[in-house]
């Protein structure tokens, strides 16, 4: 770095208590580097040490000292790390992990040589590093929490002989030397229990004989997917002669846990499943890939439906058919790599909790599965100081819900638009049945006008009004109906719509929701959104009569000026009032918000004023953005002098708002008016500055106030 660069680094380091950490890639040699002073000193090497040597372990938490050590890259100059070095890790006389402590410059500095350490090496030294210059104010936990499930017990061809279940009962205790508390988990279905050759059904005998030492949960009776079930009692009917099975052979399920046949109803949501599951077996967890997708891997995450916890689950890279060592996919290799610091034991280094799904086959034949978890277990405590432990299911779902209460609330996205999802998706239901627009408000800026004038158009569709919301479904912004479900959602909008090119729907709440655009992308990725904004004062003042119109005691008993003016010493319904005036006409903020998720071409910035005055131009506008056949609205609005804004003109006849949209009151003072421009000045200096940027049309209220507005204020 330039010197003022660095100074200005080393000052926030210093600042911040920050350290820094540098990674090392090979570069010019000892020799070759243009050196004017010695770069360092390496304080503590002797210089004899074998390939595992470390010489001081205090960086070291998650990693322990005896790597395997592959290949090494020597260091050379650093002008930056400058006095006596501490060699914190090495290979022979070659150091790995540098250190200059904070008493030098004030700022501690571990220096990686990224190149010589396997990937997975790195990252534990990254994990260490970050804990030892943090002070470890960034911690990692050490705990890894383990579940393995066996799916398919006593369904298909490969199945268990009694050795097989022998063998199993030795894994489960092998495994549970390291991570204690540990217990196989397995998925039965009943119907064809003892149906296969008389060594198999020795095996399922045997199973049932040991069956206290297992953790068992209920799959399908006949491991049918459940979203073929549009019917729940049908469901409900299997389900209990699974139940009843369980019964009879004295299994012992009482996790409250159960999975899916192919993740089969689980995500997308089958409502009857999670009915079904509750009814028959009081399921509280299940686990699934498929949320929000199987790929990548990593971003799986959990979920809380109907008061069942749903876990992501893990790829361990087994699946029903890998029966033989030799033959596993893509050569043994592969799978040594996986647990030798590859892709299963990363799965355990990143994620505090891991529900891995096995099948039965794996545990026959070479029993693949208790060699791939027995060597991965070995590998994580030989190398790590990971502490492994296993728990109920229910227990683990708690445990995962606390550590990411922010995934409690499922996202909802379209079933159609992901090819695992649609496989797994009901037949019955459809994926059209869905808007393709949203007219997201704010509240007070004509948004009910707008409703209905785009319904006016022949190709634009809205919802069916809901009984407790009417026109607006606030399924976006309000948890009472996201928490319902998508196909709550969806029952209020036309399932045959090819006539039509726009389904809208029009909650005027969304605007100002910080969790509508991250919902409502996520379900409609390609979707279009229309804003509408007027002076953001005129929006604060017809809220404010809305609420004296709905008797709110506190509009009624304050003067709007009062209301506006509130201090943080203000009673508290009074400071309530003021944000609900006030915060909606933040625009740029908002409109930011919605910017995070949607593409600017995917969103309509709609002049309120313009609709309320010249509400023809404005719709001939709108259309183009719709991409709808254009009508010319002179022939569906007329102007209605009683009322003062235009009405739409339907079968010849002028069908007006209602008396709340576009009431009578008193202007706003001018003193509260001047007191809300000063107040707004600098957000619409700011929403200005946004349209421009993303070359959204300036709306004739914002552009005349941008006319006084000099380009130094835009900042
Ligand atoms: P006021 O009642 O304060 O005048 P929303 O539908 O988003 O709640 O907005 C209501 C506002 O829409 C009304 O506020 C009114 O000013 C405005 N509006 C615009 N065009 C209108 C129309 N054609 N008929 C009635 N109100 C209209």
């Amino acid at each position: 770095m330039k010197t003022e660069g660095r100074a200005l680094l080393d000052d926030y380091c210093r600042k911040n208590r920050a350290g820094i950490i540098g990674l090392a890639w090979p570069g010019p040699t000892k020799d070759t580097y243009p050196t004017e002073k010695p770069m360092y000193v390496v304080s503590n090497m002797d210089g004899d040490a074998d390939n595992f040597l470390v010489h001081n372990q205090t960086i070291l938490s998650l990693l322990k000292h005896n790597i395997p050590y592959t290949g090494w890259t020597d260091f050379v100059a650093f002008n930056w790390l400058s006095g006596t070095l501490d060699v914190l890790l090495t290979a022979g006389q070659h150091p790995l992990v540098l250190y200059e402590p904070s008493q030098i410059n004030g700022i501690p500095k571990i220096v990686i040589s990224r190149q010589a350490l396997p990937d997975w090496v790195f990252k534990l030294i990254i994990m260490d590093s970050l804990q030892f210059v943090s002070n470890y104010k960034i911690t990692f936990p050490k705990t890894r929490y383990i579940q393995i499930d066996i799916d398919d017990i006593f369904v298909g061809s490969a199945r268990l002989t009694k050795e097989d279940v022998v063998a199993l009962i030795q894994s489960q205790n092998n495994i549970a030397k390291n991570a204690p508390g540990f217990r196989y988990n397995l998925g039965f279905s009943g119907s064809t229990f003892a149906k296969g050759t008389p060594q198999e059904n020795e095996g399922d005998e045997l199973l049932i004989e040991f069956k206290n030492k297992f953790n068992w949960f209920p799959h399908m009776w006949r491991h049918i997917q459940p979203h073929k079930f549009s019917n729940e009692s049908e469901l409900i009917y299997r389900m209990q002669k699974n139940y009843n099975f369980a019964v009879e052979k004295g299994l012992p399920v009482n996790g409250g846990y159960s999975v899916a046949p192919h993740h089969s109803g689980v995500f997308p949501v089958h409502e009857q499943l999670y009915s079904a599951w509750v009814k028959v077996w009081g399921i509280k967890a299940t686990s699934t890939e498929e949320y929000p997708s199987l790929y990548p891997a990593r971003r799986r995450r959990g979920f809380i439906y109907r008061n069942i916890s749903v876990l992501p689950r893990q790829t361990c890279g087994l699946f029903t058919k890998n029966l033989y060592y030799d033959e596993y996919p893509g050569g043994p290799v592969k799978m040594e790599q996986s647990v030798a610091g590859g892709e299963i034991f990363e799965t355990i280094l990143t994620n505090p909790i891991s529900v891995f799904m096995t099948h039965m086959p794996n545990y026959c034949c070479d029993r693949l599965a208790p060699y791939l978890f027995e060597s991965l277990i070995n590998f994580v405590k030989c190398f790590t100081n990971l502490q492994l432990i296993s728990t109920v299911p229910v227990k683990l779902a708690n445990k995962y819900f606390d550590l990411f209460p922010d995934e409690r609330k499922p996202l909802w996205s379209n079933p159609c638009k992901d090819k695992r999802h649609i496989e797994i998706y009901s037949q019955n239901k459809s994926c059209d049945q869905l808007p393709n627009t949203l007219v997201v408000g704010p509240q007070k800026t004509g948004s009910t006008a707008l409703h209905a004038f785009l319904k006016l158009h022949p190709n634009i569709v809205s919802n069916e009004p809901s009984p407790e919301t009417f026109e607006e479904l606030q399924f976006f912004n309000n948890d009472k109906y996201y928490l319902n479900g998508l196909d709550w959602y969806k029952q209020f909008f036309p399932t045959n719509t090819s006539m039509t090119n726009v389904v809208f729907e029009k909650s005027a709440t969304y605007f100002d929701a910080d969790i509508a655009p991250q919902r409502a992308h996520r379900l409609l990725p390609t979707g279009k959104i229309v804003i509408l904004l007027i002076p953001p004062e005129d929006r604060a003042y017809s809220w404010y009569q809305h609420m004296r119109a709905h008797d709110l005691p506190t509009a009624i008993n304050n003067s709007f000026d009062q209301v506006v003016r509130a201090s943080a010493a203000s009673p508290k319904d009074l400071l309530s009032l003021r944000s609900r005036c006030l915060e909606p006409g933040k625009y740029g903020l908002h409109i930011n918000k919605w910017l995070m998720y949607f593409r600017p071409k995917q969103i309509y910035i709609m002049d309120g004023s313009q609709l309320k005055k010249d509400p023809v131009t404005a719709m001939n506008n709108l259309q183009k953005f719709l991409e709808v056949p254009f009508i010319d609205y002179k022939t569906k609005l007329m102007f209605d002098s009683r009322k003062g804004f235009y009405c739409s003109v339907m079968k010849g006849r002028k069908k007006c708002l209602g008396k709340g949209k576009g009431r009578e009151y008193p202007p706003l003072a001018e003193d509260t008016k001047s007191y809300l421009k000063d107040y707004y000045s600098q957000h619409n200096a700011k929403l200005l500055q946004l349209l421009a940027m993303h070359k959204f049309p300036i709306p004739s209220w914002l552009k005349a106030l941008g006319d006084g507005v000099s380009p130094s204020s835009l900042g």
